[in-house]
């Protein structure tokens, strides 16, 4: 019977007849996608693992206590024979055969009439992976395959783009700060499908270069703005690529929503009618301290964190941040785009309530092989900057969580 490959089609189980025979741990590992395909199964076994109890208890199974007898798999349309008494699992095969009923058995793959591929999903395709020989059955193997295609495919690293039910439209993905392994599984995923990506400086450069050759990819940065602003410039290339039936993603650094002029490019999108769909990332105001080791609170000593953008000084009249307010908090500051007016920054904090003796710390290009941490105080830390030549990116955290981890190396 092995000599040739086995067929692979998929059952069609809805509502029909399905004879499970035995309630050990084959029947507890198969069960959940019988009943999933909804098929009507009956488990004939004496006994039963908590589990298939269970599954019976809730009525996803019908359970007849009793063991197999001549005449189970009459009426049923593929059969699942699992019991520990050989010559019983013999009969059922048997009859399983004259009644032309496809029939597994856990016991003896060769003398079975089916097989029970390793099995995965992914965004509605099913993964099933079959030995094409009993005698050379490695069920470790098939399922190292069967995991390899699903975990690629929703990472991203095996690309499988959507044909017939892409549609085109711009997904705003949040990178993440910097290593390449920080993007979420769908924007990476996104990443992969796409036919245009528009990516920003900061974020997982790393990826771009692992695109396939006929993605496009646009710097952001470069895109000439003649007449516009360089942020108008940017939404009409979304538009204009989605517009040309493209998938389009446009990376950005750490989350689309902090400082990130996410929002901006949503509602461009929508008053022209483009789809757009947004991917969170994980935002450098919280993974670059981490990655420095340090927690943006801690029990005991911060029970409040607050992001803060330092692109413009305090006394600057564009600024909207109230940092006196900021000064007479306790928690933990982190200034984001700082670094220039870190200065500026420090001394209004010194001046509304903040301790000199603060502790500061600098992280420059977090997450990345170029990460670089620099400690000061308030008092310091201007200094601090120009002689150490701390420059942007950098997340700046302000206040004790900076001292609360084993000192750094
Ligand atoms: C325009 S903001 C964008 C922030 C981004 N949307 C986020 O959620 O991380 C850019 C600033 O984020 C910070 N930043 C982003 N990535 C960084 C990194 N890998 N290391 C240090 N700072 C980073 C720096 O303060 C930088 O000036």
């Amino acid at each position: 019977m092995a000599e040739h490959p086995a067929y692979p089609v998929g059952l069609r189980l809805s509502g029909r007849r399905v004879v499970v025979l035995g309630g050990g741990q084959v029947a507890q590992r198969r069960l959940p996608a019988l009943t999933a395909a909804g098929a009507d199964v009956v488990l004939v076994s004496p006994e039963a693992t908590p589990s298939v109890e269970a599954m019976a208890d809730a009525g996803e199974i019908r359970w007849e206590r009793r063991p197999y007898t001549e005449g189970d798999l009459a009426d049923a349309w593929y059969a699942l024979i699992a019991t520990s008494d050989p010559e019983a699992n013999e009969r059922a095969s048997a009859e399983a055969e004259r009644h032309r009923v496809w029939c597994v058995r856990s016991d003896d793959a060769d003398r079975a009439t089916a097989w029970t591929p390793a099995t995965g999903h992914s965004e509605g395709v099913t993964v099933a992976v079959l030995t094409t020989d009993a005698r050379g059955r490695d069920p470790r193997h098939t399922a190292a395959i069967r995991d390899a295609v699903v975990e690629g495919l929703r990472d991203g690293t095996l690309v499988a783009p959507h044909h017939r039910t892409r549609t085109a439209g711009v997904a705003l993905v949040g990178g993440g700060p910097g290593d390449p392994d920080l993007i979420t599984v769908r924007g990476r995923r996104l990443l992969a499908e796409a036919d245009v990506v528009i990516a920003d400086r900061l974020g997982p450069r790393d990826l771009l270069a692992e695109l396939p050759p006929h993605v496009e990819v646009i710097d952001a940065a470069k895109i000439p703005y003649g007449r516009y602003m360089a942020q108008e410039a940017i939404n009409n290339a979304l538009i204009e690529h989605a517009r040309q039936g493209k998938s389009v993603v446009r990376l950005k650094g750490g989350d689309p929503f902090v400082f990130g002029r996410g929002m901006e490019e949503v509602q461009a999108l929508a008053e022209a009618g483009i789809p757009c769909t947004v991917v969170p990332g994980i935002s450098s105001s919280i993974s670059v301290p981490g990655a420095a080791g340090i927690p943006v609170t801690h029990r005991g000593v911060a029970h409040e964190f607050t992001v803060v953008s330092g692109h413009v000084a305090p006394d600057d009249e564009r600024s909207l941040v109230d940092w006196p307010a900021l000064a007479r908090l306790t928690g933990t500051l982190v200034i984001l785009m700082g670094v220039d007016k870190i200065g500026k920054i420090a001394e209004t904090l010194v001046a509304h309530g903040r301790p000199p003796a603060t502790p500061v710390a600098l992280v420059q290009e977090g997450t990345t092989a170029a990460q670089r941490r620099v400690d000061a105080t308030l008092a310091t830390v201007a200094e601090t900057v120009r002689a150490e030549d701390v420059r942007p990116p950098a997340v700046i955290v302000v206040g004790p969580v900076v001292n609360a981890g084993p000192p750094v190396a």
